[in-house]
């Protein structure tokens, strides 16, 4: 069977930001719908912490926020279904998660095909999950980097849209390798939101191409 072809829609998009601790990959997205470069607005941002920093400086940006407590939830499929319910209700586009650490539940990511994004700080396929900074770094690999993919049933395993390589020093630290990866993040991760809204993202199954 031929692969389903997914094209971005062009035009100004809604977005919502899923984060659970410092923000700062949303607050890149959110300066570049700012300067304009982005065309779409930042309907809501949504946390799972209550304390999330990033839920914060959004409420200081005068961006709407909502924070639900999961322990309020019998379990994982009802909690999404709340967060589906709110995304619903406010007619998103796109959801960017922006350091989200809970996986969403397989119903979560079906409902939205190719409207949620993730980035991650590792070169996917390689070093899917946690600590993975470190784990480069242990595993002796020459470059890491990061992701920006759609986000699919299968964690950190959806189509890539952008990647960025970060080359791993011999002194590095999770920490400095760190703070390298996310300079290349707050690049990549805005683009790919730009170009999701220009519709020049264009999926065949799991290749991307990017549209001229
Ligand atoms: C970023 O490095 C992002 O790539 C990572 O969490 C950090 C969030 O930083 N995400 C993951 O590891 C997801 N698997 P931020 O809150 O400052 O954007």
């Amino acid at each position: 069977m031929a692969d389903e072809i997914f094209v971005s829609p062009k035009k100004h998009g809604r977005i919502m930001a899923l984060l659970s601790g410092r923000g700062s990959n949303f607050i890149k997205i959110h300066d570049a719908v700012r300067a304009g470069d982005i065309d779409a607005e930042i309907v809501l941002v949504f946390s799972n912490k209550e304390d999330a920093p990033g839920l914060r400086i959004a409420r200081e940006r005068g961006l709407e926020t909502l924070f639900l407590n999961s322990k309020l939830y019998p379990d994982k499929e009802e909690y999404d279904r709340e967060i589906i319910r709110e995304t619903r209700r406010r007619e998103i586009d796109l959801i960017c998660l922006a350091g989200y650490m809970k996986v969403l539940t397989p119903s979560f990511c079906d409902a939205f095909k190719h409207r949620i994004m993730n980035i991650h700080p590792a070169l996917l396929p390689s070093f899917p999950g946690l600590h993975v900074q470190q784990k480069a770094i242990d595993w002796g690999v020459r470059f890491s980097g990061c992701t920006v993919h759609f986000v699919a049933a299968e964690v950190d395993m959806g189509p890539i849209i952008l990647q960025a390589a970060v080359p791993i020093l011999r002194d590095d630290t999770e920490e400095s390798l760190s703070a390298r990866i996310l300079i290349e993040e707050h690049k990549i991760y805005p683009e790919a939101v730009r170009l999701y809204f220009e519709g020049k993202i264009e999926v065949h199954g799991r290749r991307v191409f990017i549209r001229e």
